[in-house]
């Protein structure tokens, strides 16, 4: 009786401490199993009195029976404990980072675009858009050049049809814009800008594209002079490339404007000493601009005689060449994901 008393506290103690299922297990087939100590303490019943066999049987089953509800407590925790252990170790970390999109800037060209607009809707001028293919009417013809003009082999293009074609130019936008104007009661003071793409047939190298882009600049009111030209375009050089640029007029031929000047901008790099980005000679051609021909009012429907004009048209890639120090035009258009991401920095 008293080993079977040291077995059952022995038992019961092991059951209790007992860590791990297969241990369990172990102590299952110890205790329960045909060959364990219990079995032992059995075969010394024999030596027992007859009368005390009965209770002291009674009393092995008991035990029997303790250790059978220990090991199923026991095994109901360990069960539980070994899910917790799986369920932490096979966690999900939702806190990790997730994968950053790409997220892309805005083209170089598009920069040069929103700053200039800003500029000038700084100054209370509007935006104009106008067709990429356009009529001749609008691209030559209302610009003062006739179908058999020879200034129109220098704006070569691609024809759609006799009478449409990819617009060489965003003159094409001001005759619309003056047309439309005119249409509409002589509102003045026109002020507008015309940003957009246009075409010609040109053979693409470092400084060509048969693909680039312009933006006009149009003021029509009563006595709009030269000074007003040369005032806003001295605003626009010294807000694209530095406050003390300033900038010259040198006589030049438009059909579409008279007078008509090239614009040189002092150089932002040398500052007018001369170097390699103005070839030596300080000043840098930004521009054509001029005064709005008489003929042009007066085809789209003004009175040259009572209101007048300046324009101006600008080339975009020139600008952001010289502006950000791109050698070659072609870099715009191929879409090389390293070049155009260098200007993320800008925006
Ligand atoms: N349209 C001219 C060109 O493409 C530029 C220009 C615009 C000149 C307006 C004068 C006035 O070369």
């Amino acid at each position: 009786m008293e080993k079977l008393t040291q077995l059952k506290d022995e038992g019961l103690a092991k059951i209790e401490q007992c860590g791990s299922a297969s241990e369990l297990q172990a102590l299952r087939v110890l205790y329960l199993g045909k060959k364990g100590p219990i079995q032992e303490v059995m075969k010394s019943m024999k030596d027992l009195p007859k009368e005390e066999r009965p209770a002291f049987g009674a009393k092995v089953n008991e035990v029997k029976a303790l250790f059978a509800s220990a090991i199923e407590e026991r095994k109901v925790i360990l069960d539980e404990k070994e899910l917790l252990e799986k369920i932490e170790s096979e966690k999900i970390d939702i806190s990790l980072d997730g994968v950053k999109p790409a997220i892309a800037n805005l083209h170089p060209l598009m920069l040069i675009q929103q700053e200039i607009e800003d500029l000038f809707i700084g100054l209370g001028y509007s935006i104009a858009e106008g067709p990429e293919v356009e009529l001749d009417e609008y691209n030559f013809e209302r610009a003062n050049i006739p179908k058999d003009h020879p200034a129109r082999d220098m704006q070569d293009t691609f024809y759609i049809s006799d009478e449409t074609l990819m617009r060489t130019h965003t003159t094409a936008v001001q005759m619309r814009v003056l047309e439309e104007y005119a249409k509409a009661g002589q509102q003045l003071p026109i002020k507008v800008i015309c940003p957009g793409k246009v075409y010609r047939r040109d053979d693409d190298d470092a400084t060509h594209s048969h693909q680039f882009m312009q933006c006009e600049g149009l003021v029509v009111a009563e006595h709009i002079t030269m000074s007003d030209l040369k005032g806003t375009l001295l605003f626009l050089a010294q807000k694209m490339f530095g406050e003390s640029r300033t900038i010259r007029f040198r006589p030049s031929y438009f059909q579409f404007t008279e007078p008509s000047v090239e614009v040189d901008v002092s150089c932002h790099v040398c500052g007018g000493k001369g170097c390699s980005v103005c070839k030596g000679t300080g000043w840098i051609e930004i521009l054509g601009a001029g005064m709005v021909h008489p003929n042009v009012l007066r085809m789209a429907g003004f009175d040259p005689e009572k209101c007048s004009g300046f324009a101006f048209g600008v080339g975009m890639e020139r600008v952001a060449m010289l502006k950000y120090g791109i050698r070659d035009i072609r870099d715009f258009y191929t879409n090389d994901v390293r070049f155009l991401k260098t200007f993320s920095r800008f925006e």
